[in-house]
């Protein structure tokens, strides 16, 4: 079951907000190493503009995912998207992007945009040199060895756009992806 997170009680966003520190920290993010960070990123994302939805199996929030505007409202950028572990790789993931894209959608939106960091060199783009190689040279020879997320966004219709060197430091790049929700 999908539902409007703006719609959810306290504890329920206090849910949301841990399971961001559960699942990103152990993943290398530093993002969201607190239950107060992470609750404060659900506040930021329920804000009235924006797009945000949880999904639910049988009764627990199984996972949860934001969308907000940019460039006029045509074109939004996914922010975040999380599954709970032990829920991963059951198709969850994918319907709830897909009710994000609808969301969006309805309200005018034309395309996402996301940012997929590899903070932790679960791509081979550390070998590639990102900041000297230009994109055409570098996309062909991109690889995946330990599961980032990229591959579950491509699956689901979104292409590598650009990538951004050293973000947040040497060797941390961000992965920019971006589909069209209207033909
Ligand atoms: C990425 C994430 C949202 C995907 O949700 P999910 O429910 O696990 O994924 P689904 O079961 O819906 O997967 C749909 C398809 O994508 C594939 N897929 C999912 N995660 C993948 C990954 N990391 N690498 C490669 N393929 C992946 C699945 O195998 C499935 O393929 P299929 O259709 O051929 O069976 C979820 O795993 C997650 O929260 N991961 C940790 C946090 C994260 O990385 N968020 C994204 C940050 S930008």
């Amino acid at each position: 079951m999908i539902r409007d997170l703006h719609q959810v009680s306290e504890e329920t966003l206090q849910q949301a907000g841990r399971m961001l520190t559960e699942v990103f920290s152990p993943l290398g993010s530093d993002e969201w190493n607190t239950e107060a960070q992470g609750l404060e990123e659900v506040r930021a994302c329920c804000d009235p503009s924006y797009v945000c939805l949880g999904i639910w199996e049988q009764d627990e929030l199984a996972g949860w995912g934001g969308a907000r505007p940019m460039y006029h409202r045509v074109t939004w950028e996914l922010h975040p998207l999380v599954i709970t572990r032990h829920l991963q790789g059951r198709g969850l993931g994918e319907k709830l992007l897909y009710s994000i894209e609808q969301e969006v959608l309805r309200l005018g939106g034309q395309g996402i945009v996301l940012g997929t960091d590899d903070e932790n060199g679960r791509t081979n783009l550390n070998e590639l040199n990102p900041a000297l190689q230009p994109l055409e040279l570098l996309l062909p020879r991109l690889e995946n060895p330990g599961n980032h997320p990229y591959s579950f966004y491509q699956r689901q219709g979104y292409r590598i756009v650009g990538i951004i060197p050293n973000t947040t430091g040497s060797g941390i790049h961000d992965i920019l992806m971006w589909k069209a929700i209207v033909d």
